[in-house]
C-alpha cells in the first residue's frame, strides 16, 4: 500500500427529514445564496421547504446552474456574491450545482483572473492562491458524482471540462436524502448508478498494491450497484434501495476507497472530452469508454482484470483470459441492463470524429493518462475505435 493522508471534514446528515436539522447547521443571522439547477428543485417544493427551514435568514435564489456547469454561469453568481456581501452558500441538486458551487466559494474572493483556478488541474488550490473561501453546505438531489463529499469539481469553459481541487472546497455538511431522488427521470438514475461504478473501477482496477481493505470495499460497492442498479432505475420511490445507492455513490468517491492505491482515471479524462464535443451526458460517456478502455489494456491491468471477474463478478470457469473477456462483456451489458447505450455509433458519433477527440485530448494536455501514465494518444484512439 502506498502512504497516504486522508482528510474529509463535510458532516454527513443521511436519511429521512434530516432537512429538519437546516436550522441547526446553517449559523444564525447569515445572508445565504441558495444555488440550483434548471428548475428541478423547484419544482419538487424543495426550495421552499428549504426556505422555510432557514427561518428569517436572508435568503437570495441563485438559479439556472446547467449540467457540466459553465464558468460564464457561475461568474454570475460570483457577481452576486461580491455585491451581496453573501456569507454562506446552500446547493440543491446533483453533482453539477455542488461543482459549480464549489467555483463559486474559491472564486468569490480571488482578485486575479478566475479563469487562472481552471488551469491548476489536479494541483490542489491552497490558501497561498485564494485566501479564504466561502462557506457551504449541500442538500443533494442526484446520486452520482460524490461530489458531496469530495472536494473537486469540474468546470466547463469554452470546448473543455477543467478539474478543480482544493482542501477548501469541502461542504461544510451535506444532506443525503433518499426520497429528494424520487422525482429523478430514470436516465439520470442509470447515470448515476454507471457513474458511481465507474468511480471505483478508476481506483481498482489498475495493479496490486496488497490494498485488501480498499480491494474489498470497492468490490463490495460495485457488487451492490449491481445488484440495485435496475431495481433503482425502475423503482422509484423503493426508499431502501435508493438509499443504497445514494450511499454507495458518496462513498464511491470520498476518499477512502482511493486512500494508498494507484488510480486510472483514464476513462473519465476521455468521456470529459465526448461531453465537450458531443453534449454526451456524463456517465454515459463512462459506459462508452470503460469497456473499450478495459479491452485494450487488459494487459497492464491482467492482476486487477482476474480479481475482478472471480470477486465481484464470480466467474470460476475459462483459462485467464476467458475469464477476463467474460468480466468486461458482463460490465458492459450491466451499464446497457440500465438503458444505458455503451457504443459511440449509438450516440450518433462517426468513426471520422475520432481524430478531433485525440486532437482535443492533445489540446488539453491529456497525453499521458493512467495509473501508469503510458496510455498515450496513440492507446486512446484505439480505445476509441474499440467503442465505436
Ligand atoms: O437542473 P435541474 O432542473 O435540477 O435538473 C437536473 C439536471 O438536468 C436533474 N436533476 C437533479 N436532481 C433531480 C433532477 N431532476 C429531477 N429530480 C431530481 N431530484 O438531473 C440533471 C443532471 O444533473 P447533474 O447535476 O448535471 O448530474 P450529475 O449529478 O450526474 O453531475 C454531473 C456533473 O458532475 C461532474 C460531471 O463532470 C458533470 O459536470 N462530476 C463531478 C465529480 C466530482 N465533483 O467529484 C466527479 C464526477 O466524475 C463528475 O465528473
Ligand atoms: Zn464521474
Amino acid at each position: 500500500m502506498f502512504n497516504f493522508d486522508f482528510y474529509n471534514p463535510t458532516h454527513i446528515l443521511f436519511g429521512k427529514d434530516r432537512l429538519d436539522n437546516l436550522d441547526k447547521l446553517v449559523p444564525p443571522h447569515v445572508k445565504i445564496l441558495i444555488t440550483f439547477g434548471g428548475g428541478s428543485a423547484k419544482k419538487s417544493g424543495l426550495i421552499e421547504k428549504i426556505r422555510n427551514n432557514l427561518g428569517n435568514r436572508t435568503v437570495i435564489e441563485f438559479g439556472g446552474i446547467e449540467p457540466n456547469p459553465r464558468y460564464e454561469t457561475l461568474m454570475k453568481a460570483v457577481e452576486v456574491v461580491r455585491n451581496e456581501n453573501i456569507d454562506f452558500i446552500l446547493a440543491v441538486g446533483g453533482g453539477s450545482v455542488i461543482d459549480g458551487t464549489k467555483f463559486i466559494c474559491l472564486a468569490s474572493n480571488y482578485e486575479k483572473d478566475t479563469r487562472d483556478l481552471l488551469k491548476l488541474g489536479y494541483t490542489k488550490i491552497t490558501p497561498d492562491i485564494v485566501k479564504k473561501v466561502v462557506p457551504f453546505g449541500v442538500v443533494l438531489t442526484l446520486p452520482a458524482t460524490g461530489s458531496e463529499m469530495n472536494s473537486g469539481a469540474v468546470i466547463s469553459y469554452e470546448h473543455g471540462k477543467y478539474v478543480v481541487k482544493s482542501d477548501m472546497a469541502f461542504p461544510v455538511f451535506s444532506i443525503l436524502d433518499p426520497t429528494y431522488t424520487y422525482t429523478l427521470p430514470k436516465i439520470q438514475v442509470a447515470n448515476g448508478v454507471v457513474d458511481a461504478f465507474v468511480h471505483t473501477t478508476e481506483q481498482y482496477l489498475t495493479y496490486p498494491v496488497d490494498a485488501r481493505i480498499q480491494d474489498r470495499l470497492a468490490e463490495g460497492l460495485m457488487q451492490t450497484l449491481i445488484e440495485i442498479g435496475t431495481t433503482a432505475v425502475n423503482e422509484s420511490e423503493n426508499y431502501d434501495i435508493r438509499a443504497n445507492l445514494m450511499w454507495s455513490a458518496t462513498m464511491a468517491l470520498n476518499g477512502i476507497i482511493g486512500a494508498g492505491v494507484p488510480q486510472d482515471w483514464a476513462t473519465h479524462m476521455i468521456g470529459h472530452e465526448l461531453t465537450a464535443l458531443f453534449g454526451i451526458d456524463h456517465g454515459q460517456t463512462l459506459a462508452i469508454v470503460l469497456p473499450a478502455l478495459l479491452h485494450v489494456r487488459k494487459q497492464q491491468k491482467q492482476n486487477k482484470l482476474l480479481q475482478y471477474a472471480q470477486r465481484v463478478w464470480h466467474i470460476e470457469n475459462g483459462s485467464d483470459e476467458e475469464k477476463i473477456d467474460l468480466s468486461i462483456k458482463k460490465t458492459r451489458e450491466f451499464f446497457e441492463s440500465l438503458g444505458i447505450k455503451t457504443r459511440l455509433s449509438q450516440y450518433g458519433v462517426t468513426a471520422d470524429k475520432i481524430p478531433v477527440i485525440v486532437e482535443q485530448l492533445k489540446s488539453h494536455g491529456l497525453t499521458a493518462l493512467s495509473e501508469t501514465k503510458d496510455l498515450t494518444l496513440e492507446i486512446s484512439l484505439q480505445i476509441l475505435e474499440a467503442a465505436m
